[in-house]
């Protein structure tokens, strides 16, 4: 038995009947004890607008924000807390950097290079602030395998290269990136990068100072934490150079009719009353992660998905998309198709099982163009999942062309 399930209320939930099996995990994790008690707990006993009440209750709050901005600096091991900024999700981040960063940083025939695979998060900040300043946005594409090759990060990343926005893990094919490589040549031309770390930091350690990465962003909900708290990283010299973005309450230092100065980091992007009951759900849920380790997390997930793959391919007319050998640099995110079934008709029918899995373009339609494919189905796990939810969605996988009255 799985010892973390118990954990998880919603785990042990039925739908349609069924017991739910949830696999749709990298479009949000489910939530611990811990996580919706720490939350409720600031809802009952801290509440209070932070940084603007001369009240103990208001100071109260304001430290449960910065200990979970702490928190978050540790986490990723950031030189300050002044390196995080905290926003509404890894969207929210990716376009604060595009329309701060990349608007400061592009001119005319400057170039963004973004992974085919990208989240649309990804491409559409870069797609209008080169459109904006006449800049290039090009893409490293993926071998048949789904991975990105060394002569492919050579050949692309150039001199005129000013930013490399890449995510460090696939959300659709569950490709491991090679971001060091990347962040490597990127340095050698002068260019900074900005690394979508919304489908890794759930799974695998990630460290700012030995990635060396520019920006990092990711979102809460991915990781156990609630919905609407994201995480900007930025170092402290890009974050200082950088303009606001959303201007407003809390984020100035001084106003007059015509003019504003600016806040010192991090509040000079933080504009508008804050996510504090988010910030401290999200610290709860890093305290969730560490108290499980990462070590652990990969050794359950790997064994999950290598199992769910062995027995995916002995199903017929499966086909699975991108890289199929778990050690060869993916992880629990598996995109396939039934044949002559729409992934909408296989994640229906998958429903009515109580089994949750993702059908559709998710929000990677550039990939899905590159793949030849207009849709997929996508089954993602977590540490919490288990190898009889796997057979119970391989059961189900074999009904798929039945119930649509295909012989076998
Ligand atoms: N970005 C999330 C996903 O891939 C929503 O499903």
């Amino acid at each position: 038995m799985n010892p973390y399930r118990n954990d998880f209320p919603i785990l042990s939930t039925k739908t349609n009947g069924n017991d739910l099996v949830y696999f749709d995990n990298a479009a949000t994790t489910q939530k611990p004890v811990s996580v919706i008690e720490a939350i409720n707990k600031y809802y009952q006993e801290q509440n209070a607008n932070p940084y603007r009440g001369l009240y103990g209750l208001s100071v109260e709050s304001t430290n449960a924000y910065e200990e979970a901005r702490q928190t978050v600096a540790d986490f990723i091991g950031a030189k300050s807390s002044k390196e995080i900024i905290f926003t509404g999700n890894a969207t929210g981040s990716l376009n604060l950097i595009a329309n701060t960063y990349g608007r400061m940083a592009l001119k005319e025939g400057d170039q963004v290079v973004a992974a085919i695979s990208e989240h649309h998060s990804n491409i559409l900040p870069w797609q209008q602030v080169t459109k904006e300043k006449g800049a290039v946005l090009s893409y490293l594409y993926l071998n048949a395998s789904g991975h990105i090759t060394e002569e492919e990060i050579e050949q692309k990343i150039t001199g005129n290269t000013k930013i490399v926005a890449v995510a460090q893990v696939s959300n659709v094919l569950g490709t491991i990136n090679p971001v060091e490589s990347i962040i490597k040549k990127a340095h050698e031309v002068g260019a900074v990068v900005v690394l979508d770390c919304a489908q890794s930091i759930p799974h695998y350690q990630v460290n700012v100072q030995e990635l060396d990465a520019d920006f990092i962003v990711f979102s809460g909900h991915k990781m156990l934490g609630p919905m609407g708290i994201g995480v900007l990283y930025g170092k402290e010299n890009l974050l200082n150079e950088m303009p606001p973005f959303l201007t407003g309450g809390e984020m100035i230092e001084y106003v007059s009719e015509q003019e504003a100065t600016f806040a010192p980091l991090p509040n000079k992007f933080e504009a508008g009353t804050p996510n504090v009951g988010g910030a401290v759900g999200l610290k709860a849920a890093i305290n969730y992660i560490q108290k499980v380790g990462y070590d652990n997390i990969k050794k359950i997930e790997d064994e999950l998905t290598d199992y769910a793959l062995t027995k995916m391919k002995e199903v017929p007319h499966i086909t699975i998309y991108g890289e199929t050998d778990i050690t060869k640099e993916r992880c629990g995110v598996i995109s396939f198709n039934v044949d002559d079934v729409h992934p909408h008709d296989t994640a229906s029918i998958l429903d009515a099982d109580g089994i949750a899995i993702r059908a559709g373009h998710h929000c990677a339609q550039p990939l899905m163009h590159y793949m030849k494919v207009a849709a997929t189905c996508r089954a993602s796990f977590y540490f919490y999942n288990t190898k009889e939810e796997i057979d119970i969605f391989i059961n189900s996988l074999k009904k798929v062309r039945r119930w649509l009255g295909y012989g076998d």
